[in-house]
């Protein structure tokens, strides 16, 4: 029988189809192979992805803030997953666009602020709980890019200082350099072509329990804690 829009429209309407966007029933959109895709989901965290970095008990940074901080890490996680799900369901009508508020303009913003600090804190965690002995790849272009590693310290110190949310350490993939960004929040993505290799949290709740006010108490007892060697795999597999 040769299928003709009219006579679909007439037999689908007197089955009571419901229809979707473009005058299409759903259930025919999805037999032509539109239907969307099943989400990709990120891995939440748990305790055991901070294993490490509760190694710096006692030595600058406390279990208490890390187990805390592990819970906004899995916000970030969570609200991920929630926002790809509800993407995998959007309505892509051109028509429910708004760049003032729409569903689409919520979601796609909130899902850079909800990803972006996923992956900052999955950068913190992976590079935290060493014994801050610096060396490898990572050490020849911090001192090529800085001079040296005291004063590439000190530009990392103050731009923690002077940022809102993190510090990054960005390989830049196009001068093969790496340079110091300022984040201002989850979402401050300071260029492209960058592979993070170290992220700093600044935001209180990365110190205030141990340290109150004193961020540069806090970014001094970070350096005793990197670990370089995390570091460096990360250099290793973003160069
Ligand atoms: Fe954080």
């Amino acid at each position: 029988m040769e299928f003709t829009r009219k006579g679909f429209l007439i037999t689908a309407s007197a089955a009571g189809v419901q229809m979707a966007t473009a005058g299409l029933p759903v259930s025919l959109i999805q037999s032509q192979g539109t239907k969307r895709m099943e989400p990709k989901l990120v891995k939440v965290p748990t305790e055991a992805d901070i294993a490490k970095a509760l190694k710096t008990d006692g030595r600058g940074i406390s279990a208490a803030t890390h187990k805390a901080h592990l819970t906004l890490w899995q916000g970030y996680a969570n609200k991920t997953n929630e926002i790809r799900k509800a993407l995998a369901e959007l309505d892509t009508d051109p028509a429910k666009g708004n760049q003032i508020y729409s569903v689409t303009r919520s979601l796609k913003v909130n899902y850079a602020f909800a990803y972006g600090g996923y992956i900052n804190h999955n950068v913190y965690f992976d590079t935290l709980g060493g014994e801050g002995k610096i060396g490898g790849d990572i050490e020849a272009l911090i001192k090529e890019a800085y001079g040296s590693v005291e004063k590439w310290k000190a530009d990392w110190k103050i731009t923690g200082i002077s940022s809102r949310g993190w510090a990054y350490l960005g390989y830049d993939q196009d001068e093969q350099r790496v340079f110091n960004y300022a984040g201002d929040a989850q979402d401050t993505f300071p260029a492209w072509n960058n592979t993070l290799v170290l992220a700093m949290d600044v935001y209180e709740h990365a110190y205030f329990l141990d340290y109150q006010i004193a961020r540069a108490k806090y970014i001094d007892a970070y350096f005793e804690l990197i670990d370089w060697d995390a570091v460096n795999a990360r250099l290793a597999k973003g160069r």
